[in-house]
């Protein structure tokens, strides 16, 4: 029989299933029952693979749960920079594609960082403060880069970090070019939430499956550390932080 396993590592809340289904209907369910009790919750966004299916699923579900999205405010955790909004690979069109087009959110609740700014620096400041004056993010949305990457956190970056510029590794720009397509113009830089701007979310919910999300989640638990090189690892300085894994994902925790 099928079955959902709980463990708690580090103050880390984590919950393992069979099956990636069973996983994004929960990561759903969360959502489903912050907007059935505030229906004006500010919701922090995450783009990926990851996130298609549970797009695809909040937007095929979320009338029959009896929810809607046109209270709520947006904001999305990064956006590449040096790219037309409308280009094919950005975070906007993916957007667009996956979620605002599909449910009844308004437009001027939705927040990404713009990508192509005059000035890069300043629309990270922007966006920081807009996220403060929203009352801050209710729920935060994460995937998980192969290297432990959180939004475009890449290794190294400061837990004290607000919303800023940043270059991606190289791991990133190999992992992430497809969606460019070949011969495409992979940017090599990006706006992105900082960890300390996640960290001030109220809740964390990060998903994760597949073999190749294996190895960071053994990174991010190994030893019981919490260190810069490993992004992910912040969740542990969090109180109500919960990663919803598949059980190939999860194996070295398991
Ligand atoms: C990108 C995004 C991250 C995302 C990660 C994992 O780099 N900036 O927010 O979590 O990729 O992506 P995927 O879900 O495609 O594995």
């Amino acid at each position: 029989m099928r079955r959902m396993r709980r463990l708690e590592l580090d103050g880390v809340k984590i919950e393992v299933f069979d099956s990636v289904p069973e996983l994004i209907a929960r990561a759903a369910g969360r959502l489903f029952d912050l907007l059935r009790t505030d229906p004006e919750a500010v919701i922090g966004l995450a783009t990926g693979n990851t996130f298609i299916p549970f797009y695809k699923f909040v937007a095929d579900n979320y009338r029959k749960a009896g929810v809607s999205f046109s209270e709520t405010v947006t904001f999305n955790l990064d956006e590449y920079l040096g790219i037309r909004s409308e280009s094919g690979g950005s975070y906007h069109t993916y957007m667009d594609r996956n979620l605002f087009s599909k449910v009844d959110i308004r437009r001027e609740n939705v927040h990404m960082p713009d990508s192509n700014p005059q000035d890069p620096e300043a629309e990270a400041e922007k966006y920081e403060r807009l996220i403060s004056r929203s009352g801050g993010i209710d729920i935060q949305f994460l995937g998980l880069g192969r290297n432990g990457h959180i939004g475009f956190n890449e290794p190294g970056t400061s837990f004290d970090s607000v919303s800023h510029v940043t270059a991606l590794s190289e791991a990133t720009i190999s992992a992430n070019a497809p969606v460019f397509g070949e011969g495409g113009d992979m940017p090599r830089s990006a706006i992105t939430m900082g960890i300390k701007t996640i960290l001030n979310s109220r809740r964390l919910l990060l998903l994760a499956y597949g073999d190749e999300k294996s190895s960071a989640i053994h990174e991010t638990f190994s030893a019981g550390r919490i260190a810069e090189s490993v992004p992910s690892t912040a969740l542990k300085l969090h109180r109500n932080a919960t990663m919803l894994l598949d059980t190939r994902a999860a194996k070295a925790v398991i």
